[in-house]
């Protein structure tokens, strides 16, 4: 009976799984703050991807973590870059495989930020250009969602114009819409090798402390074209996506970070937590909140823990 009147019910299609790829060959490397979750390089995807298709779980996002970085984060754009390479890879080999783009500059930047440096400051409109270059490389070796995570204002409607331009003016955009400067970011600065070189993430990325200014976020987001609305990290902002739920006529995207998971794989390898259980609860809240897509790196036990039921 309880099935029967339960009201939030999570499926396979709502998990979107990150992948991180390294240049090189050969390598498979787990990431040491994220038991579980490995550094591939591209001859060896196939060893996941092939488990990810068979979970059942359609779509994934991809990180690069490139061996050269510099001012500019060239290596974002480049046409032949890590995360350009994958993407041909996957639609070629995995046609039915939903392949996100992450679309961001840090982990190509030598300096660690997002954004194009001058002074010590981020600045935002030559960013822009760079991010809206990085898209179109993106999509041009066939992205199916670009998800920019860099947090400048405006980068929904230059990234829209960009994609439009150049012909692909159905990719939607998949907005990190609201993005909190927050320390559960932790373990994935380690596994993209992305951490900031000097000061923080402050004057782009949100405080923990707001909402209000979650919903301007999110509506210039809205009203600049975004297909999909983000709230990141999840565990510690469900108010803010219930908000969003309410308020955006979008599809809703929980990305549950690298710290809400690495802190239950730990809790659960001490025998302090049982993993199973407190995986779908935490994974079902999001949902509850308002989600209705979920970016995570439990996607593959959900996956399953679902088909065990
Ligand atoms: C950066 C980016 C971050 C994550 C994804 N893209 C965070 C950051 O360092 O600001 C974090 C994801 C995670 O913690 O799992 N553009």
């Amino acid at each position: 009976m309880r099935s029967l009147v339960r009201e939030t019910v999570l499926h396979k299609e709502d998990l979107i799984y990150p992948l991180f790829i390294v240049e090189g060959e050969g390598v498979k490397k787990e990431v040491g703050s994220m038991p579980g979750v490995f550094h591939y390089s591209l001859d060896r995807l196939d060893e996941e991807l092939n488990e990810i298709v068979s979970l059942g779980i359609k779509s994934i996002i991809v990180f690069g973590v490139p061996q050269h970085k510099d001012e500019r984060g060239s290596s974002a754009y480049d046409e032949s870059g890590v995360v350009q390479s994958t993407i041909a890879y996957v639609k070629e080999h995995y046609p039915e495989m939903t392949v996100i783009a992450d679309t961001c500059l840090c982990q190509y930047t030598d300096h660690g930020h997002c954004g194009v440096i001058h002074d010590g400051d981020v600045l935002n409109d030559e960013s822009l250009e760079l991010l809206t270059q990085t898209a179109i490389s993106q999509a041009k070796a066939g992205a199916d969602i670009i998800a920019p995570s860099n947090m400048m204002d405006g980068f929904v409607s230059a990234i829209r114009g960009g994609l439009d331009e150049a012909g692909y003016t159905d990719v939607p955009i998949m907005s990190y819409a609201v993005k909190y400067a927050s320390s559960f970011y932790g373990p994935f600065r380690d596994a993209a090798h992305s951490s900031p070189q000097f000061g923080d993430r402050k004057t782009y990325q949100m405080d923990p402390a707001n909402r209000l200014e979650a919903i301007r976020e999110a509506q210039s987001d809205y009203e600049e074209g975004a297909d999909f609305l983000m709230v990141k990290p999840a565990l510690a902002y469900l108010d803010i996506m219930r908000e969003m739920k309410d308020r955006f006529p979008l599809p809703l995207v929980a990305y549950n970070v690298s710290g809400e998971y690495s802190m239950i794989k730990a809790a659960a390898m001490n025998g302090w937590v049982d993993e199973k259980s407190i995986v779908m609860e935490k994974l079902t809240s999001m949902k509850r909140a308002g989600a209705d897509l979920i970016i995570t790196y439990f996607a593959k036990d959900a996956a399953r823990y679902l088909d065990e039921k």
